[in-house]
């Protein structure tokens, strides 16, 4: 009896030895694991010091060398950065740290000034987890609440990403309208096949271009209206906007062009509208983005055959390719039809290539 309490004994010493090796080891793969190395030598600091001023051309090469692969090589800032400066409907802002550049972010105030879009926003690495972007989308709430501004949409990653999960961000955050955003690569082994005849031979007759100036006209048709964008929303390239004369304006973005097949039928509304724009990046060089609205799926391959010819004329070599298209059939004919063509997704950026995208709104007060 007594040699087996001993034996209890010895065990109970034996585990705690081992429970504190784990916990050692655990310590040290943390320190080790970049992330947390790279934050115990962080530049610790106070939020209240950091000053906020408009940026300005000559910030540009201290703007862009804030941050390295950002959205993992599908960064848009460095093409739209003079686009974005000049527009009158964004504020570019950069944060200093005693006089030093250390994060930066973009404006867009959009319905009719009555909501706020926050774009490009980064924070120099050094400082990263230290709340500078928190204070930074503060601030931006505070010029938004003195232009009269009601709300703050977003677009937001849903399925991956842990913070638009929470608790704390569901309380704030009302989701209104979710899509489905698809990711694939056009290799150059891809390229090749769809620029053999077969696919080049597309007849793309009955698609009409809409000029972004003309859109006023679709908004105004209520029942064309409720066919394309549900919940009276209109995302596109990444920005969600209500279906409203006011956004008119904003729709062409730097160079946003629309196409249709939409018809009216004695069955209602058939065909879709699209759009398609680009940006050069990092990796690959170049995305072109393709916003399906509507969800009658037989004009689908059409559009889609229409897109990819105009991308290849444009764009020389490999490109990222992204799409944005209701959830559910029209997702699923979409799918089918790529890998028909067999473009392969886009695996490093988004995982599985496919993902979904919702716009949601904060109440700003
Ligand atoms: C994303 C980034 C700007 C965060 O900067 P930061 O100064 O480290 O962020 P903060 O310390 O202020 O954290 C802000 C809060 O936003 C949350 N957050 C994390 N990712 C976020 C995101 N993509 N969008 C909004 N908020 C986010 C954090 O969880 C944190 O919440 P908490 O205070 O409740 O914990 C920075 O990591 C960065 O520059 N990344 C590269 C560029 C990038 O991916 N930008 C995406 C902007 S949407």
């Amino acid at each position: 009896m007594v040699y087996i309490k001993q034996y209890r004994c010895i065990n109970f010493i034996g585990l705690g030895y081992k429970i504190i090796k784990i916990i050692k080891m655990r310590t040290f793969l943390r320190l080790t694991n970049t992330k947390h190395f790279v934050r115990a030598f962080k530049t610790a600091v106070n939020v209240h010091d950091l000053k906020f001023r408009e940026a300005s051309n000559d910030d540009k090469s201290t703007i862009l060398s804030l941050r390295h692969n950002v959205y993992r090589g599908l960064d848009y800032l460095p093409d739209q950065f003079d686009y974005f400066l000049h527009d009158d409907n964004r504020r570019c802002i950069v944060g200093e740290l005693d006089g030093t550049l250390v994060s930066f972010g973009v404006i867009l105030f959009l319905d009719g000034g009555e909501s706020i879009l926050g774009q490009a926003g980064r924070v120099h690495e050094t400082y990263e987890g230290q709340g500078l972007f928190g204070a930074m989308n503060q601030y931006f709430n505070k010029i938004a609440i003195e232009h009269g501004c009601k709300r703050r949409v977003a677009l937001v990653e849903t399925s991956f990403n842990k913070y638009t999960r929470s608790e704390k961000f569901k309380l704030s955050h009302v989701e209104i309208a979710s899509k489905l955003h698809y990711v694939g690569v056009v290799t150059e082994e891809i390229r090749l096949k769809l620029e053999e005849p077969l696919f080049q031979e597309h007849d793309h007759s009955e698609i009409i271009y809409i000029a972004p100036r003309d859109m006023h006209i679709v908004f105004n048709s209520t029942q064309v209206s409720n066919a394309l964008f549900p919940k009276n929303r209109i995302l596109l390239d990444f920005a969600p906007y209500r279906c409203m004369k006011e956004n008119v304006k904003l729709l062409n973005g730097r160079n946003t062009n629309f196409y249709s097949t939409i018809r009216l039928t004695s069955n209602g509304v058939r065909g879709l509208l699209t759009a398609g724009s680009s940006f050069k990046c990092r990796n690959p060089p170049e995305s072109y983005t393709i916003d399906i609205f509507g969800t009658d799926a037989s004009d689908l391959e059409n559009h889609l055959l229409f897109h990819l010819s105009k991308a290849l004329k444009q764009i020389p070599g490999v490109f990222c390719l992204q799409i944005f298209t209701e959830r559910g059939y029209i997702a699923q004919q979409l799918c089918k039809s790529l890998t028909k063509l067999d473009i392969p997704k886009c695996d490093w950026f988004v995982s599985g290539g496919v993902t979904t995208k919702t716009i949601v709104e904060e109440e700003l007060r």
